[in-house]
């Protein structure tokens, strides 16, 4: 365990934070794998500053690097090799150890932890009232929590390396460091609760279900735990984003949904690929209209998934593709919110060159776990775009050697409801059974958190 310096200077992390944002959507150019990406970490467009500011002038972080265990499931050599994890621990607010004052866990998701720091303000609002200490733990082959001290480009460059990229190692991980740190400050009467947005939500209902000897309780924000299978529509996420812009401008939808045609229209003319390049000043020339129609797509997701009320960038854009003069084509319009979002920029759509992490870790995290069957059968303002499982995984092989595991999440944390009704009885009496000895009586157990009985 070393104490590490780095944390004085946020402004490195405020950079990684931009870079990181700056390039999601241009990561992958390859069909059928733009599953959103869920972490919390906010486009650079959407960051609200006063909150920036507030997470800046917080001086009280310190970061520490765990010896963790590469792959906690098998007794290979190399299952034994170790590596730095990264965590970040504020006790300012905390009561201590001997008044048993609960520690708030965050469990870090598909990007460097040092974004959830800046914007989990959650954890920071309610410190001080509970008196508690907040930890938060980076994911691992995110940040600098990166086996063999590789990139992550080399480390998902390795067949053997990148095997170890999972959320039940990630899970291990957590549970691990928070029994370590539980031990460190002799607080082994501390309750933990943990913590996480979208893929980090998932992780703490997760680790609640597999941990609950380590945290007595899990805050998931946005987590969608039940976006597997066939448990919900594979319209569920798409239609919101749809109902969001139409409920924000019903001109503004209504533009969004007929510039699909207009794009495909232009781009089947003649030179219409340079048109539409010098339409939407895009940094480099367009090779097909795809790549345009997938940058919004993923655009108008980002803007409603991050729809800050400060920032409100989703009437935002909808008031700059609105008071767009009339005169103006459609495209203009469309070019008119992203420049509203984006600001005026010398080009838009294709930057170059970016090492941010999220698009490819989380790539390799769909393709393994996480295969979202995320897709458009109904017809919103987006065209239709059905999940076609077959093209992603193939996708998946393409780039990683490895087919998808769709049914891979259901079986191993659960989701779909496969009991008979006698099933439940029986189980519920064999564990009330197993219970009764073990449960203080019901006016023990109110609500005090610091002594959890059961
Ligand atoms: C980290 O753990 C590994 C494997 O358990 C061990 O060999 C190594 O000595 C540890 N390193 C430190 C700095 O504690
Ligand atoms: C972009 O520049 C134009 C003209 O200089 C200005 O009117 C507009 O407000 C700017 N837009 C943004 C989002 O900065």
């Amino acid at each position: 365990m070393t104490t590490n310096p780095g944390m004085s200077s946020h402004r490195r992390l405020w950079i990684a934070l931009l870079l990181l944002s700056a390039s999601v959507a241009t990561a992958h150019d390859l069909d059928d794998v733009d599953i959103p990406k869920l972490g919390m970490s906010r486009p650079e467009f959407l960051l609200d500053p006063a909150r920036a500011v507030q997470a800046l002038v917080a001086e009280d972080f310190v970061t520490f690097f765990y010896n963790q265990t590469l792959d906690h499931f098998n007794y290979r050599p190399e299952s034994y090799t170790a590596f730095n994890q990264r965590y970040v621990v504020n006790s300012e607010y905390w009561g201590g150890a001997d008044s048993g004052a609960p520690i708030f866990a965050f469990l870090g998701a598909e990007a460097p932890i040092d974004g959830d720091i800046a914007n989990a303000g959650f954890l920071t609002d309610n410190a001080a009232q509970f008196r508690a200490l907040l930890v938060y733990i980076e994911h691992r082959f995110y940040g600098k929590s990166i086996p063999y001290g590789m990139t992550l480009e080399r480390a998902l460059g390795d067949a053997d390396t990148r095997g170890y990229f999972s959320s039940a190692q990630a899970l291990a991980d957590y549970a691990e460091i928070l029994i370590h740190l539980k031990q460190k400050l002799k607080a082994e009467h501390s309750p933990i609760i943990v913590f996480g947005g979208s893929y980090g939500g998932m992780l703490a209902s997760w680790f609640r279900l597999k941990y609950p000897h380590v945290a007595l309780g899990a805050l998931a924000s946005s987590a969608p735990i039940l976006y597997f299978d066939d448990i919900i529509p594979q319209d569920a996420y798409y239609s919101v984003v749809a109902k969001s812009f139409l409920e924000s401008s019903s001109s503004c939808h209504q533009t969004i949904r007929q510039s699909w045609e207009e794009l495909d229209r232009v781009a089947s003319e003649p030179r219409g690929l340079t048109k539409l390049s010098n339409a939407f000043k895009t940094c480099s020339p367009l090779q097909s209209s795809s790549e345009l129609k997938k940058y919004l797509k993923l655009l108008y997701v980002q803007v409603v998934q991050y729809n800050d009320p400060s920032a409100q960038p989703l009437k935002l854009m909808c008031d700059a593709i609105n008071g767009a003069p009339p005169r103006k084509g459609l495209l203009q319009k469309i070019f008119a919110g992203l420049v509203a979002i984006n600001g005026n920029l010398t080009c838009y759509v294709n930057p170059s060159g970016s090492d941010a992490q999220t698009p490819s870790g989380w790539f390799w995290q769909t393709c393994t776990e996480m295969a979202f069957p995320i897709g458009i059968t109904r017809n919103t303002m987006f065209p239709p775009e059905p999940f076609n499982l077959n093209s992603f995984s193939n996708a998946c092989k393409s780039e990683f050697g490895v087919p998808a595991r769709p049914r891979w999440v259901t079986t191993y944390f659960g989701g779909h409801v496969g009991h008979s009704a006698n099933q439940i009885n029986l189980a519920v009496f064999f564990s009330s059974l197993l219970l009764i000895n073990f449960c203080a009586k019901p006016e023990e157990m109110a609500s005090d958190l610091s002594n959890p009985r059961c």
